[in-house]
């Protein structure tokens, strides 16, 4: 909770999220009670004592030195996932807390290479992932986008494979997923290795978006937009690195899904203060603002909202500017985002005739 007077006006703004990885939401507690229920071996305390139980993984997550040093304990992590019902359950838990925390619309990443390479079929990621994208939608009225993100430490090939499946089962076209997106190390892996996979998702139509800029400096941006016709950045905070890259950025209303916690807790910076939110906001860039792997990091999407609040004490006016460009710059269509630009006027208006 962020302790300006804005907290209620914040919790109730309604958001739209575009960069959070399903698999990223998966605690301690839960990797330890599915590693139990699906004979799933974690590593062995002797070895990395961090696994000695919940609590000894939790007081680990304090302290990720980088973003690759985070990226060892979440494919851990996700290895206890096995059946529909986990990957269900798990989609689920995400949506309840975004929901508490004001969310209407979100598009969540998920990760199938690394639950296909253990040997989980492709159809029961996804079908368990669908159920808990439409029971958001049913119960809480949300719209929801699934977005494949191929993870860029494993050989292109293997990334080619489960885009294949997801062609051939028609995922994209059905619209059971929405779209695709590449994370994981950074620095290293070639800049543009999923060229050829972005060249058929853009003459197919399929939406795209790349994490890009985290660690990397802005050239890793400017090849996401220049060779994956990215439509977004995810992160994309390097930016500040490079005044030209940024207007055109700005110019080209390519929206970054910013994730402020997750950047300082990755040590990508020292404090919120220094993730560019001011800067943004001045050169005109769009951006939403997200939580990533909520935990691993400490907090959903309202826990974002709070620390830069906390930070940059921004004017109600600028809260509007951000929701309004998260909508805008979501995969909805027209008529949707008509809707939720309606709710954020409602909301505005309601919280300034009671101040
Ligand atoms: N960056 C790269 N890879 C990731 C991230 C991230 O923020 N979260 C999960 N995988
Ligand atoms: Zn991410």
């Amino acid at each position: 909770m962020c302790g300006g007077p804005l907290h209620e006006f914040l919790k109730g703004l309604p958001k739209c999220e575009h960069h959070v990885h399903l698999e990223g939401c998966l605690t301690p507690k839960l990797v330890f009670e599915l590693a139990a229920r699906n004979s799933v071996k974690l590593p062995d305390p002797e070895q990395r004592p961090e696994y000695a139980s919940p609590e000894a993984l939790t007081e680990r997550y304090q302290r990720f030195t980088s973003l690759d040093d985070f990226l060892s304990f979440y494919f851990v992590g996700m290895s206890v996932l096995r059946e529909k019902s986990d990957y269900e359950d798990l989609a689920w838990e995400y949506f309840q807390h975004a929901h508490a925390d004001g969310v209407h619309h979100a598009e969540v990443f998920f990760d199938p290479q690394e639950h296909v390479n253990r040997g989980v079929p492709y159809d029961t990621v996804v079908s368990g992932f669908t159920a808990g994208c439409r029971r958001a939608e049913r119960e809480f009225g949300m719209t929801t986008r699934l977005i494949l993100c191929f993870v860029k430490h494993l050989p292109v090939d293997n990334a080619q494979r489960v885009f294949n499946m997801a062609l051939e089962r028609g995922d994209f076209k059905s619209g059971v997923v929405h779209g695709i997106g590449c994370s994981s190390s950074e620095i290293g892996p070639p800049k543009d290795m999923f060229r050829e996979i972005y060249a058929t998702a853009h003459s197919m139509g399929i939406r795209r978006t790349a994490h890009a800029g985290e660690e990397g400096d802005p050239s890793y941006i400017s090849t996401a937009l220049d060779i994956y016709k990215s439509e977004r950045i995810d992160h994309g905070v390097r930016l500040i690195d490079d005044p030209r890259l940024m207007a055109r950025v700005a110019m080209d209303e390519i929206l970054l899904t910013v994730c402020p916690v997750s950047n300082v807790k990755l040590c990508c910076f020292e404090s919120i203060d220094q993730v560019p939110i001011r800067k943004f906001l001045d050169a005109g860039v769009k951006f939403s603002i997200n939580s990533d792997d909520p935990a691993y990091f400490g907090g959903f999407i309202l826990h974002n909202y709070c620390a830069v609040q906390d930070a940059f004490h921004l004017s109600i006016d600028e809260w509007r500017t951000i929701a309004g460009n998260s909508i805008r710059g979501s995969w909805i269509d027209d008529a949707r985002k008509s809707e939720l630009l309606q709710l954020v006027d409602d909301h505005v208006k309601k919280y300034q005739t009671t101040v």
